[in-house]
């Protein structure tokens, strides 16, 4: 869970829709600081850093939202790459961060796709019905080979960019190259049989060629990640069977300790 709070910002002039990187601590190479656009105080910052998704504004609205972190080098802590929402003038601002929503990454598997021989139509669809479902804070999509150490990386990364939700399309099956799942169990923390289970009984309803999907939910550090199967049917089908449980075990894995009700 994202606790509000307020932090200060020296920011250059910058455009709506203009990206900005912004470093909180000092550099060791105390050169360094120029070369950033943006400084924050570094004693502002949460120990979780600043997941993607997060708004930072005055009280007259926001002016940046997080869409990325990484480490750069000689950099004590992680630096933000966030995007201008308004036009901003050059100045120091009070700041105020707030994350409201889910930050969901869909990331389609399709050597097809990949090349640009096929239209991908699962990951649209995908984010779509999820958008339909739960308030967004942060979307993106991606399209990769079916290759395990480009889709390992990815989830990894994603998951240290403070995504909470990540749900891939393809590569479930039998064929040589659905290797899907041999790519992702080593990374996950838990398994979720369950909702592993309710995406096979429902699909099972739909289809006995169910069987061959090896469909998965288990969480990586505080994401939580779905594989689902390629076809934007089957995607859909497996993603529905899900779907209402997804607010309330997204609530828990981000560290909601009140008791659930029997509903
Ligand atoms: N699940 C549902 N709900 N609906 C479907 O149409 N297709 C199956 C299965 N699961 C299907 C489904 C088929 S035919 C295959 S081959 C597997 O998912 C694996 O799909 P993938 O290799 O595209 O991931």
């Amino acid at each position: 869970m994202f606790a509000p709070f307020s932090l200060s910002a020296v920011l250059p002039a910058l455009r709506a829709g203009e990206m900005l990187l912004m470093a909180c601590g000092a550099s060791k190479d105390q050169g360094g600081a120029e070369r950033l656009a943006a400084v924050i105080r570094p004693e502002a910052l949460p120990m979780n850093g600043l997941p993607v998704g997060t708004m930072l504004g005055t009280e007259n609205g926001p002016l940046l939202k997080v869409e990325g972190r990484a480490f750069w080098p000689g950099w004590e802590r992680a630096v933000f790459l966030a995007r201008a929402v308004s036009d901003i003038p050059e100045g120091t601002y009070a700041l105020n961060a707030e994350r409201v929503g889910c930050a969901l990454a869909v990331i389609t598997l399709s050597d097809k796709g990949f090349a640009g021989l096929r239209e991908d139509e699962s990951g649209p669809a995908l984010l779509d019905r999820t958008r339909g479902e739960l308030l967004l804070c942060h979307e993106r999509r991606f399209l990769l080979p079916d290759e395990p150490a480009r889709l390992r990386a990815l989830v990894l990364e994603l998951a240290g960019q403070g995504y909470d939700l990540v749900i891939s399309t393809g590569g479930t099956g039998l064929s040589p190259r659905d290797l899907t799942p041999e790519a992702l169990i080593p990374v996950l923390d838990r398994r979720l049989p369950g909702f592993e289970q309710a995406m096979m009984a429902a699909s099972l309803q739909k289809t006995p060629r169910a069987v061959l999907s090896r469909a998965l939910a288990g969480t990586v550090g505080q994401t939580l990640l779905f594989a689902l199967p390629g076809s934007r049917r089957a995607a859909l089908e497996n993603l529905d069977a899900v779907l209402e449980a997804l607010p309330h075990a997204l609530e828990k894995l981000g560290g909601d300790m009140s008791d659930c009700g029997r509903a």
